[in-house]
């Protein structure tokens, strides 16, 4: 048997998260993998009933786990918190417990999706992309104090600090997935200005001389998010550092039209975790109107990356694709002449292709 551990988290997780267990207890009939689930808090939903947004027995259980299916955490009622007990911290305690060094945001265009892109469809069209972002470093865990006061003046500071075995591990990762792929890494970077940034290029020209099949080449990250939407046909793996990958992968959604439809993996040494890049969505959570394709695909990058189902992990995104093509649409992609359908029945149809 393997073991999934779900955690629905808040606001729409819930019902996003219920709606990727149908669509894999569909596929592991089908497929005869031996999915088992077992269910845990996290964020807000965590905190009011154990007083934490993550607890211990909750990240131990992800260690043993096959693979972590996470819906979203977050909301308003929680926002006052301080930081400590805030939703995002089950987020950075995950990333950080389990050791999820590299988020893998892939990018792909819907040919039936293209006119929701705001971008020109002759622009879009076509572009596949995948952002691997390092997870675990950077200024995200560096250093950083609050306020403190010089001179009578309140300031207040982060840190950005890369080593190299941080920047050889995610660039090794985005090497060997662009092989796979179509032999091509753009490494962003801010090396103009940032001595951390220095670090990386150099680091990450090093490790290229191992994959002389891969071009490389590398892109300031101002300039590489003009690219992203001038002409994102260029790119097929970018490697990028925590905060850099967090702001360009937010941009990258957009050229596949909705952001309710971007799965992501947090790749680990122990296990990994799987994700819609999405946000929790208190305002329409309960309300079965939140399209669940992200997480449905995130469940199929389990199924790939953490299970090696390669041929269920394709016949999950065949069965979306199927869907979309057939018409349906929930709120977030529908316009006129489409099917509009809601969370509960766009997932009975994914299940009905598969
Ligand atoms: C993401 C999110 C998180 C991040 C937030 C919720 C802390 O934006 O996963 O991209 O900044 O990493
Ligand atoms: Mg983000």
């Amino acid at each position: 048997m393997k073991k999934i551990i779900v955690i629905p988290g808040d606001g729409i997780g819930q019902e996003i998260t219920a709606s990727a267990v149908e669509v894999l207890k569909k596929v592991d009939a089908k497929f005869g993998i031996g999915l088992e689930y077992d269910y845990r808090d996290a964020g807000g939903t965590s905190y009011e009933k154990f007083g934490t947004p993550l607890t211990d027995e909750a990240l131990d259980a992800c260690k043993k786990a096959d693979g972590v299916l996470f819906g979203a955490v977050g909301g308003k009622k929680w926002d006052s918190l301080p930081v400590y007990l805030r939703p995002e911290r089950a987020i950075f305690g995950l990333r950080k417990g389990l050791g999820l060094f590299a988020n893998l945001r892939p990018t792909k265009v819907y040919p039936e999706l293209i006119n929701s892109s705001p971008l020109k469809p002759e622009l879009v069209g076509g572009s596949d992309l995948l952002i691997v972002r390092e997870l675990v470093g950077g200024i995200y865990f560096g250093p950083r104090c609050e306020s403190e006061t010089k001179d009578g003046v309140e300031q207040a500071w982060d840190t950005e600090i890369y080593s190299v075995p941080e920047i050889e591990r995610i660039t090794k990762l985005a090497f060997e997935t662009a092989k796979l792929r179509r032999g091509k890494v753009t490494s962003v970077d801010k090396a103009n200005v940032l001595a951390a940034s220095r670090l990386w290029r150099k680091v990450v020209v090093d490790v290229a001389k191992n994959y002389p099949d891969v071009e490389l080449n590398h892109l300031y990250v101002d300039n590489a998010a003009m690219q992203l939407v001038l002409n994102p046909k260029q790119f097929d793996v970018i490697v990028t550092n925590n905060i850099f990958g967090d702001i360009l992968s937010d941009e990258a959604a957009v050229i596949g039209g909705s952001i309710g439809l971007m799965p992501s993996a947090s790749i680990g040494e122990l296990t990994s975790l799987y994700e819609p890049i999405h946000g929790s969505a208190p305002d329409i959570a309960g309300k079965d109107i939140a399209n669940p394709m992200g997480t449905i695909l995130s469940a199929a990058m389990l199924l790939r990356y953490s299970l090696k189902e390669e041929a269920a992990a394709k016949a999950v995104e065949t069965a979306i694709d199927k869907t979309l093509a057939d018409g349906w649409r929930t709120a977030d992609i529908f316009t006129d002449g489409f099917k509009r359908v809601g969370t509960a029945q766009v997932t009975e149809i994914i299940c009905g292709n598969l």
